[in-house]
């Protein structure tokens, strides 16, 4: 049973504070749409370099949006722009980031021991309410979790990219994580105008697990080249991505969203099951493992399958 909303009156923690931790194409998202609605938020990373490539992201994130919302007002538009990004402080100090959060959202490398590290320290610098929640792609909630001494406040918040733009959060709770967390983590996601869904802790959770296969059988159909759209010519790169764009409606095609996502990242996400030979449907591609080594991560390095 996936738990959702509890039937008697919600019980929240009121989140005003929120930390991000990670500032590249996720964390700055989710840090763009909680200072948007109206959240005091700390966005944290490894250096002021990368903090100001996050707030140049947000930057140019927001003005995409007031395009549209202040069409007729840009005066107001800028100063919604101000408003947000005041909302917003960086920092590389982890240690006092946390120590007013209401809720700490965890978008750093998708690696099981560096987030269960991270988790271990903030356990014992955040303040006892302060809610924990990791947006990995794939790994087990419950194993980040067990880093820490509050697994009741612990959950999963998974957004999508690009975060201003998807309208969908997973919210995923362990068989330890309180009622009241996810009642909060799903009220939490609705204040930020998205559309939760409940999600058990499972490999992919719901999204993933149907997506990422689909990518990796269009890079397998791309790499064996025999969908061959005349005799003797392979489907090329586009030819796959415009067939599910025009075939199937999707906004991107597989190898382009594969850029979009990052290389670095659908692989860390089926090395988490290409280990289970009944689950073919994860199976690792010689030609995305080269991509990676190459340091060629897609729309984020410049390069992937395509050139940006
Ligand atoms: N910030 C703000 N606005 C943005 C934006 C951003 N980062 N990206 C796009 N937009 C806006 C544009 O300004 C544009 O606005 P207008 O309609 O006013 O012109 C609108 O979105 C459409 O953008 P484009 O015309 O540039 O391109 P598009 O129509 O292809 O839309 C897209 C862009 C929304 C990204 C769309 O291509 C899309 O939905 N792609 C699929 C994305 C997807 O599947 N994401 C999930 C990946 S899986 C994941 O995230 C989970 C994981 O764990 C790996
Ligand atoms: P990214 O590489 O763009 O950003 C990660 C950021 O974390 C970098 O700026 C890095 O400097 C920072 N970082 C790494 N270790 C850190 C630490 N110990 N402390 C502070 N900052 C640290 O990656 P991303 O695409 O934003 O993905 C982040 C997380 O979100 C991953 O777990 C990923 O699986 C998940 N996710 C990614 C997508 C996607 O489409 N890219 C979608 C949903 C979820």
């Amino acid at each position: 049973v996936v738990r959702g909303f509890s039937s008697s009156a919600v019980r929240n923690v009121v989140i005003k504070n929120v930390t991000i931790i990670g500032g590249g194409q996720m964390g700055a998202g989710i840090a763009q749409v909680a200072a948007s609605t109206g959240h005091s938020v700390t966005l944290v990373d490894t250096s002021d370099d990368i903090l100001k490539k996050s707030i140049k992201t947000i930057e140019g994130s927001l003005k995409r949006v007031v395009k549209k919302k202040f069409a007729d007002k840009p005066e107001a538009g800028e100063e919604f722009i101000k408003k947000v990004v005041q909302n917003v402080s960086t920092s590389t100090d982890v240690e006092s980031a946390v120590q007013s959060s209401d809720l700490v959202v965890e978008a750093i490398v998708e690696n099981l021991k560096i987030k269960q590290d991270l988790f271990s320290r903030l356990d014992k610098l955040a303040p006892p309410h302060t809610i924990f929640a990791s947006n990995t792609s794939s790994l087990s909630i419950s194993d980040i979790a067990s880093s820490t001494s509050r697994q009741d406040r612990f959950g999963g918040l998974h957004f999508f990219n690009p975060v201003p733009m998807m309208k969908l959060v997973e919210v995923i709770g362990t068989p330890a994580t309180s009622q009241e967390t996810l009642d909060s983590l799903l009220n939490f996601s609705k204040v930020l105008r998205k559309t939760p869904v409940s999600c058990k802790d499972t490999f992919g959770f719901v999204v993933n697990r149907l997506l990422v296969p689909c990518i990796m059988e269009a890079i397998r159909l791309y790499e064996r080249g025999v969908y061959a759209c005349y005799y003797n010519s392979d489907a090329s790169k586009e030819d796959i991505d415009i067939a599910m764009k025009l075939g199937a409606g999707h906004p991107m095609g597989p190898l382009e969203l594969a850029d979009y996502i990052g290389l670095d990242i659908i692989n860390s996400v089926i090395e988490g099951e290409t280990k289970d030979p009944n689950n073919p449907l994860f199976n690792s591609s010689d030609l995305l493992n080269k991509l990676v080594a190459e340091g060629k991560l897609g729309r984020k390095t410049g390069e992937g399958f395509f050139k940006y």
